[in-house]
């Protein structure tokens, strides 16, 4: 009888122990969980932050090679100006991001967007051989948190103008309200995506850029879509691609038209 209670306590004991360990766990697990949030939205605001500045280094060096063009110096302080201040709300935004907590959403023009874009690249694309058209009504508006749709834009236009080097190409940007969602799409004439690859390449880190090109040429890190991917979940829509080797790439992003909770 003795041993019957004895054998009762014992396990009751172990009970205890295995909770115990579990609850460890459990909090081990949380912390874990916020470090490696922390990890990737350090390596994404570095991809941003990097997106802003390479174009504006690039800018720069032209104007100090020039000095005596005054209006050269002066875009490129005005865009020095503007780019800084979108760096700063980039950091801002993405450690909200990565603390879980909830932004404030604005209803912007579509347009304003797009445009803003080109003006923090910088870079004239004709030089490049690259054609752009731009489809996107002016009227139309979207409710989200501005600086990240614009970087999510940035990424998929840095994308495709990568794809379409050195030949040039087509680069079609179009917008348009359908129903309760608003469709942003971003299309290149380039290399395309091979098969084997497209459901891989929302992946943080996968890239195709660093085997490529030689070390002193530009190399991917494999962060831009992972980092539009998740700024489209945290607005409750979609993105997703279609790629033709050889022909060319259409990544499509579809936002609710209302903000979300
Ligand atoms: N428009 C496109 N055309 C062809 N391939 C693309 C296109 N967009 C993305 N890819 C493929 O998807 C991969 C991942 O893209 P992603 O933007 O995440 O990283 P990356 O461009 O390689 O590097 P990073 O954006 O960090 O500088 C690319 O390396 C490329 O293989
Ligand atoms: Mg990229």
């Amino acid at each position: 009888m003795a041993s019957i209670i004895d054998k009762r306590l014992a396990l009751h004991q172990r009970l205890a122990k295995k909770e115990q360990e579990y609850t460890a766990l459990k909090s081990q697990n949380v912390q874990l969980q916020a470090l490696a949030n922390l990890g990737s939205a350090t390596s994404m605001i570095a991809h941003e932050i990097n997106n802003l500045l390479t174009p504006l280094a690039n800018y720069a060096a032209l104007a100090a090679r020039n000095p005596q063009d005054a209006d050269l110096v002066a875009k490129v302080l005005d865009k020095t100006v503007r780019n800084c201040e979108r760096a700063s709300k980039i950091m801002s935004s993405m450690l909200t991001m990565a603390n879980g907590r909830p932004q404030d959403r604005h209803r912007v023009s579509v347009f304003a967007l797009v445009e803003e874009v080109f003006t923090c690249l910088c870079r004239d694309f004709n030089k490049d051989g690259i054609v752009v058209r731009m489809d996107v009504p002016q009227t139309l508006e979207i409710a989200c948190v501005p600086v990240q749709i614009q970087q999510v834009i940035m990424n998929l236009i840095l994308n495709a103008r990568d794809a379409m080097l050195p030949g040039g190409g087509l680069l079609k940007i179009t917008a348009v309200q359908n129903g309760p969602t608003v469709e942003i799409t971003v299309a290149d004439t380039g290399k395309g995506i091979a098969p084997e690859n497209i459901e891989s390449i929302f992946e943080p880190f996968f890239t195709t850029k660093a085997a490529q090109e030689g070390p002193a040429a530009y190399s991917g890190s494999g962060v831009g879509l992972a980092f539009c991917k998740r700024v489209i979940d945290a607005h409750a829509g979609t993105i997703s691609v279609e790629s033709y080797p050889g022909q060319g790439t259409t990544f499509r992003v579809r936002l609710p038209d209302s903000p979300s909770p």
